[in-house]
């Protein structure tokens, strides 16, 4: 398209028309209604960088003169520079940003919303604060991981009872516990870079959702952006969002993980088996004696932020038709919301757990409650031939004859079940000794060396493959984050050329 392409004449309507429209509507009782540019503080940032990519490649695609573009970025500059809340009013940050350009530059000021529309505006912004966002996020998670890593290697030792249903289960270790969280959140940064990656695509350029006649380059613009691609068809790149719910799906999901490990440690705490670093615990104004686990139970409650966005989001979107709806404009709330409450619980609940003591005696004595070891009696019959479910029954009913207070049966009463299941004694299949000691927690974690297990060298073997995750998840976040960083020099550098 030549400098003074065909699109001139429309260009001057179109002037016409910025600055008289809010004129015509937006007035009255619905104007605040209408409004989001509270809200829009939050993308003010990426609108700018918005506005600089457009400009620059409107320029270079000689829709506009290099010296107009000049004008419009060395205005930005300066609405960068008095900040959001200096904005001119307007329905949004779109058009109070134009507007406070049309202020400074006059009506060609105007020529900066040419090929465009606030409908693919906003998707972008979206998109690029998101990205920023939710790197943050993935640090925040990686960092985290780093320190449950070392916590974990640190307690490999440490026994302590596990549970299923809240019961007395099995003994585990404080190792194995902690590196079973450190593998859930590495899921969770998985789902979180994976999201990242198909957000990372640029919808500028789509216009309203209809395309336009201009001679834009979205490959252009993408570039200067930082995204890896451009959405391609217009009318879902400026509808959908698509990638809202699923960053917030994957907060979710982190949340989630995140409860767990909260309420996991509020249980510890309820039963003296973690004492919480006072930073992170509470106290009654009343119950003087009183010492908390409320950040925790913050964490877990939090959790409510996420899911609530999450359905928030579903029930905006969902059946609405194509292309742009206003709907929209209350979508992204819910992922801001979940965002960053999601993030600050991620530091707060791994902080607790990091600072925590773990009291090694304490822990070891609840490890042998509830017959805990009696997995590994039964485990210990079957590998000298007795049938699995047989050398359940044997244990089983030596279980039933446990008094409340009694942990595990002695071996005289283990020895009369198998003579009334087996019809033989104990000692034909088993001698005393192994007995005694798989009726020891300490010993019975040191047994269960299978892949993945508590063993000690079995959580030294897991931990081994976590660094090495950690390590590659730490590099494919350098190079999101470098990649942005590259973009936002480029940017800046074309920027100085016309300014
Ligand atoms: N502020 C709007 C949003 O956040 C963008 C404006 C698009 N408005 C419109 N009437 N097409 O979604």
């Amino acid at each position: 398209m030549s400098e003074e392409g065909p699109g001139d004449d429309r260009l001057e309507d179109d002037i016409e028309q910025t600055v008289v429209r809010r004129d015509r509507f937006s007035g009255g009782p619905a104007r605040g209604f209408l409004s989001s540019l509270a809200d829009d503080a939050r993308i003010f940032e990426a609108d700018l960088a918005v506005d600089r990519a457009h400009v620059v490649m409107l320029a270079e695609q000689y829709v506009i003169d290099d010296e107009v573009a000049g004008e419009i970025l060395a205005a930005l500059a300066e609405i960068e520079a008095d900040g959001h809340d200096a904005l001119p009013e307007g329905e949004d940050v779109h058009e109070a940003i134009e507007s406070a350009v049309i202020e400074r530059v006059g009506e060609d000021g105007g020529k900066m919303h040419t090929a465009r529309s606030r409908n693919d505006e906003v998707a972008t912004c979206i998109r690029y604060r998101l990205r920023e966002d939710l790197l943050e996020t993935i640090a925040t998670v990686v960092v985290a991981r780093r320190q449950l890593v070392e916590m974990a290697a640190d307690h490999r030792e440490v026994v302590m009872p596990g549970y299923t249903h809240l019961q007395p289960a099995q003994p585990t270790t404080v190792g194995h516990w902690i590196a079973s969280y450190e593998q859930a959140l590495a899921r969770d940064t998985g789902r979180l870079l994976d999201a990242y990656d198909r957000l990372n695509q640029n919808p500028l350029g789509s216009a309203a959702f209809a395309g336009t006649p201009f001679d834009v380059n979205r490959e252009r613009t993408a570039e200067l952006l930082g995204f890896e691609g451009v959405a391609e068809n217009s009318m879902d790149a400026s509808a959908t969002r698509d990638f809202l719910v699923e960053v917030t799906a994957a907060l979710a999901n982190l949340a989630t993980t995140l409860s767990g490990l909260a309420e996991d440690v509020i249980v510890m705490a309820s039963k003296g088996h973690v004492e919480l670093a006072d930073e992170y615990a509470s106290t009654s104004s009343i119950m003087p004696q009183k010492k908390n686990p409320d950040t925790l139970e913050l964490v877990r409650g939090r959790t409510g932020d996420a899911t609530a966005g999450l359905n928030g989001l579903l029930t905006n979107l969902k059946g609405q038709p194509r292309a742009y709806n206003r709907d929209l404009q209350r979508a992204g709330r819910h992922a801001w919301d979940a965002i960053d409450s999601v993030t600050e619980s991620v530091e707060v609940a791994v902080g607790a757990v990091t600072t925590a003591e773990w009291p090694a005696e304490t822990l070891a004595e609840a490890a042998g409650e509830g017959f805990s070891t009696a997995t590994g009696i039964a485990d210990l019959l079957a590998m000298r031939g007795v049938p699995f479910r047989t050398a359940h029954e044997v244990v089983a009913r030596a279980a039933e004859t446990l008094k409340h207070d009694e942990n595990a049966p002695d071996y005289a009463t283990l020895d009369a079940v198998a003579e009334e299941v087996l019809g033989d004694s104990l000692s034909a299949y088993v001698d005393r000794d192994a007995v005694e000691r798989a009726l020891d927690p300490a010993e019975s974690v040191r047994t269960r060396n299978s892949r993945g297990g508590p063993a000690p060298e079995a959580v030294t073997d897991q931990l081994e493959v976590a660094t090495d995750r950690l390590d590659s998840d730490e590099r494919a976040l350098q190079d999101r984050q470098d990649a942005l960083a590259t973009a936002a020099e480029r940017l800046d550098s074309e920027v100085a050329t016309y300014v």
